[in-house]
């Protein structure tokens, strides 16, 4: 279905039927292990028409939507979301994004990290400060892997090239796995991409880098040097690297082509 022209806004009442929507395909899009529960993001929703840049030490969180240009009051028509925050301090944190299947492979994608960008750079611009970059995590298929699933990370690896991020290779990111009952349940390892903003991809050399992927333990996990998971992250000989975003599909074991 050819798509008019796709128009993006932010989201500033969690009941609106287009937000409503957007919880609807958040839930489709996202495995459950991928995802906090809705009402928070709700919650940062409802927040937002009471935020005021600087006064507060917290994130300055968006809910992103997208929809054809004569269709945005139409629940059935939301075509994306994306959901993320400007980290004061750090820089821009890409939590979620997600596109109808009706929807992809038609830019929709690349537009949500677009107009995030842009976003953040008016959070930036509100108290003056620098936004050196946005990072986001996602999660890659492990052994076992259907080729659906490498399917998905493929068109996650291009979208994220398409939208000039570029992968921290050299980096399994371990976060806590939220959805298991057991403590001691195997972290999540995450691959990290990073879309320099207002320092030049040069600048994020290894220690740089290390110094970033730290600051999401300690921003996002609230985890510190001698807890497991950051010391696991980084450890003392890892050397992380930007390299092209594609680069981190090239894993696919023969067995799942
Ligand atoms: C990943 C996802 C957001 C892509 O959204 P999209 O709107 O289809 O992306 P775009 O149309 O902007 O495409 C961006 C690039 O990726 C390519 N691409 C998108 N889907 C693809 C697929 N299934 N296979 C191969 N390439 C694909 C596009 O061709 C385009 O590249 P090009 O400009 O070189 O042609 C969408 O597939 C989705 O919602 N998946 C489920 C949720 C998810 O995985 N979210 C990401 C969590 S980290």
């Amino acid at each position: 279905m050819p798509l008019n022209r796709i128009v993006v806004w932010e989201a500033f009442d969690a009941a609106d039927p287009m937000t409503r929507a957007a919880a609807r395909l958040y839930e489709e899009t996202l495995a459950a292990e991928e995802r906090i529960p809705w009402y928070w993001i709700e919650k940062s929703v409802e927040g937002r028409t009471k935020a005021r840049p600087g006064r507060t030490a917290g994130w300055t969180k968006h809910l992103l939507l997208a929809a054809p240009e004569d269709r945005a009051d139409d629940p059935d028509a939301l075509a994306g979301y994306a959901y993320g925050a400007l980290i004061p301090g750090y820089g821009g944190y890409l939590c979620y994004i997600g596109v109808a299947d009706r929807a992809r492979r038609m830019g929709v994608g690349t537009r949500l990290f677009d107009q995030f960008f842009r976003q953040l750079a008016v959070d930036a611009g509100e108290t003056g400060s620098p936004l050196p970059f946005v990072i986001w995590e996602s999660h890659r298929p492990g052994p076992g892997a259907t080729p659906a699933e490498w399917d998905l990370w493929a068109a996650r690896t291009k979208l994220f090239d398409r939208a000039g991020g570029l992968w921290v290779e050299g980096v399994d990111f371990l976060s806590p796995n939220f959805t298991a009952d057991d403590e001691e349940a195997d972290p999540v390892a995450l691959q990290l991409f990073l879309k320099p903003l207002g320092e030049p991809a040069g600048a994020f050399d290894p220690d740089r880098l290390r110094q970033v992927v730290g600051g999401l333990h300690r921003e996002v996990y609230r985890y510190g040097p001698g807890d497991p998971l950051f010391d696991r992250t980084l450890p003392p000989d890892g050397v992380p690297r930007l390299r092209p975003a594609k680069l981190a599909g090239v894993t696919r074991p023969a067995a799942a082509v």
